[in-house]
């Protein structure tokens, strides 16, 4: 099952890629993936022999690239094996699978999650309980977490195994998330997957030998630091949905804190720094033309909705500045919700753009 993630692009991957191999004629150099996301075409591109840089602002995004990207050999965790005591289990060959099962198997916990995320939790201090999880689900992720802060906070796994770990948690809490595509608001019924008991397993991992850099920041400010490269790729956000509102419970377990929760649906306090420009409609078109303008590559490539904020005429504009721009319309599935108020449109078309920067 692909993540649920608006605007993942695993569905349209040999489309995207074919096209960017036809027009650049590539099949090494550097290519850079400036709003990862899921890291799906980060990793495509990891798959095809380019060396990759990925970058997102979502903390969650950060830990499947660290996962994804700079994990590069079967993870030993001999650290870990060694402070603590971890059954051996005939069935598992490889420590991650270990260290998987053993995850797997601690008792239940009553902690964050459980208060703030499953009804008989919440029930005990608000009016409205929240159901993101079921009371089963949320004490199980509580004792997984709980277990993998004190592991790194103890120095027992390195930033990369602690991001292996969350990544296989976030796709396990993903599964059974009562949610209707997004964190933004929990279903009232039971979500049929949300019954099912939460179970971590591999995070898709490919081992490779080229170099690997991974960011948090604003595409906007990390693009003024890169060196040149041969390709970017470009996949804002389209419309007003700010991920880091959407996605707050995957934020919350990638830092690992246990932060003050607003309103009914318990989302993280923002700060103001941390929404996007592209989300709003006056500052998209800006956004994108200061982008466009400070990127160093030799070809760029932007998926965007004839949906999105910015309009396909301004977009040919900004391209312009750096080259001859073309384009073509990808047939695609709408991200396809189960909220009726969502409408799960098909007369939408993702675009992709090109331009050969001269
Ligand atoms: C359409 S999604 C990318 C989907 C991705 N290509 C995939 O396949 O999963 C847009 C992403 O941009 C990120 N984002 C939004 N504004 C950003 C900014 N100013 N700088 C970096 N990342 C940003 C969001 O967190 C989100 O993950």
């Amino acid at each position: 099952m692909a993540v649920r993630f608006i605007g993942n692009k695993q569905k349209l991957l040999s489309l995207i890629t074919n096209k960017i191999i036809e027009k650049t004629g590539l099949h090494t150099g550097t290519f850079v993936d400036l709003f990862t996301g899921t890291t799906s075409v980060a990793m495509a591109f990891k798959k095809l022999g380019f060396n990759v840089i990925s970058n997102d602002k979502l903390e969650s995004s950060f830990n499947f690239s660290k996962a994804g990207l700079l994990i590069n050999k079967e993870p030993q965790f001999h650290k870990l094996l060694n402070e603590v005591e971890i059954p051996f289990n005939s069935l598992f060959e490889q420590p991650y699978d270990l260290v998987l099962d053993y995850l797997n198997s601690l008792p239940e916990k009553q902690e964050f999650f459980y208060k703030e995320y499953s009804p008989q939790g919440s029930a005990e201090h608000l009016e409205e309980p929240r159901k993101y999880f079921t009371d089963y689900n949320a004490k199980k992720i509580d004792a997984i977490r709980t277990e993998i802060n004190y592991w790194f906070e103890n120095a027992f796994i390195n930033d990369n195994e602690r991001a292996l770990l969350l990544s296989s948690l976030m796709f396990a809490v993903n599964k059974v998330a009562n949610i209707s595509g997004t964190y933004g608001a929990y279903l009232k019924n039971w979500y049929p997957r949300a019954l099912d008991p939460l179970k971590l397993c591999r995070y898709p991992l490919f081992y490779s030998n080229k170099r690997y850099e991974v960011y948090n920041e604003d595409a906007n400010n990390l693009v003024k630091k890169l060196a040149h490269s041969e390709i970017v790729y470009i996949d804002p956000p389209y419309t007003k949905r700010q991920y880091n509102a959407y996605y707050h419970i995957l934020e919350t377990l990638a830092y690992g804190d246990n932060p003050e929760l607003l309103g009914k649906t318990g989302q993280r306090a923002r700060e103001a720094e941390e929404v996007s420009a592209y989300c709003y409609k006056k500052k998209a078109p800006d956004a994108l033309l200061d982008l466009i303008t400070n990127i160093k590559a030799d070809h760029v490539f932007l998926s965007y909705s004839t949906d999105g904020h910015i309009s396909h005429q301004q977009i040919m504009d900004i391209l312009s500045t750096r080259g001859t721009p073309e384009y073509w319309a990808v047939d695609f599935k709408r991200f396809k919700s189960n909220n009726p108020k969502e409408k799960n449109g098909s007369d939408l078309k993702e675009l992709l753009y090109y331009v050969k920067v001269i």
